[in-house]
């Protein structure tokens, strides 16, 4: 039996159109150099620009790419915040958001920044908060564990009207959801549409200036230094930004779902109250179900989920989060083929704690 992968918000196999795209381009030229194959290297690159700008919503000009979401979220907050001239010391970030977001505080702080996380609800959402004097707002457009979608346009009409700049970690919805036109700075990624891994995009309107984190050879605009990639920003280019990805619900008894309102379709979050999410992956590892807690695994065990620690579960139920989320080449049949599976597995699981 073919093995079911039920984790595409941590990344998807490669679509066989973008590994297409990306082989002639494997041995490129250099973008930067006047002769025929620099020419021809960008030209792919402008080509794969003007898709995944018109596909983020932003002008080919204000599109750079960057060698994923991690560093264009560092580029968007703290390049921002290095260009950044008036005299605004307040930098939000929601408390759920991803590591790429929240681990950019210290650099802010000795930036002369202080830094607050806004407070999230039950399904991982940020609260609306004063945002008097801030300088940036970050908040994600929709969460990555969770799947709980943030109102971005709210957002921006917020940040605006408080004078700040709104950045949104739009990994998760790219390629799902439209990037609403007020979001001032957005990054994405390739590798969870099906597109290669270590490629992404940063988007910023006209305004908003962004001081460079990687400096020299004056790519991109001279805000992201280093000869292009130019398989990878070929391969992103042909990924088809307008697939609608199978909707995932499991009809799990016992488990509870985190979000019930506004979710991606493509995410789904349970806890089976008294199972860790740890011993339950592995069970369905063996039994051929990839997914995931959602949270970082480092020296091989399974940390509390600080998304679920920001919006008030105790560390206990923070270790029982599990994350089933479907892609491009998901089927219905393997979601209810996964769905009789886990609840098998959770009631092997809940049987032998009696
Ligand atoms: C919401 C979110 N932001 C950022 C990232 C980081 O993207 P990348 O893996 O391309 O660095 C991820 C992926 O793990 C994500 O889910």
């Amino acid at each position: 039996m073919n093995r079911i992968y039920l984790d595409h918000a941590a990344t998807s196999p490669l679509r066989p159109e973008v590994r297409e795209a990306m082989l002639p381009w494997l041995d490129s030229g250099n973008a930067s150099s006047q002769h025929a194959e620099g020419r021809a290297a960008r030209q792919a690159i402008d080509i794969a620009r003007e898709r995944v700008s018109r596909a983020m919503g932003f002008e080919f000009a204000e599109t750079l790419f960057t060698s994923g979401g991690t560093e264009a979220a560092n580029l968007a907050i703290i390049g921002f915040a290095l260009g950044y001239e008036g005299p605004r010391r307040r930098i939000l970030l929601g408390a759920s958001e991803h590591h790429c977001v929240l681990e950019t505080a210290p650099m802010l702080r000795r930036l002369g920044f202080s830094v607050e996380l806004i407070p999230v609800d039950r399904e991982g959402r940020p609260e609306f908060v004063d945002l008097t004097d801030a300088a940036l707002v970050s908040v994600m457009h929709a969460n990555n564990e969770t799947g709980a979608i943030n109102d971005a346009a709210a957002w921006a009409e917020r940040v605006h009207a408080a004078g700040a700049a709104y950045h949104a970690d739009c990994v998760q919805t790219f390629g799902k959801l439209p990037i609403p036109s007020a979001v001032d700075i957005a990054t994405v990624s390739a590798h969870k549409l099906g597109g290669p891994k270590g490629v992404g995009a940063i988007g910023f309107r006209a305004g908003i200036k962004l001081k460079p984190l990687v400096t020299g050879g004056g790519q991109e605009r001279e805000v992201r230094g280093g000869t292009e990639n130019t398989a990878n920003i070929a391969g992103f280019g042909a990924v088809p930004f307008d697939f609608v990805n199978p909707k995932l619900h499991l009809d799990l008894p016992g488990g509870v779902p985190t979000v019930t309102s506004d979710r991606l379709p493509g995410i789904f979050h349970v806890r089976f109250p008294g199972v860790q999410a740890e011993s339950l992956l592995i069970r369905l590892d063996r039994e051929g179900i990839s997914a995931s807690a959602g949270a970082a695994c480092s020296s091989g065990s399974l940390e509390a989920s600080h998304v679920l620690l920001a919006a008030g579960y105790s560390e206990a139920e923070a270790r029982e989060g599990v994350r089933f989320s479907t892609g491009w080449n998901s089927t219905a049949e393997e979601v209810d083929r996964a769905g009789r599976l886990v609840s098998d597995v959770v009631a092997e699981i809940q049987s032998r704690r009696k």
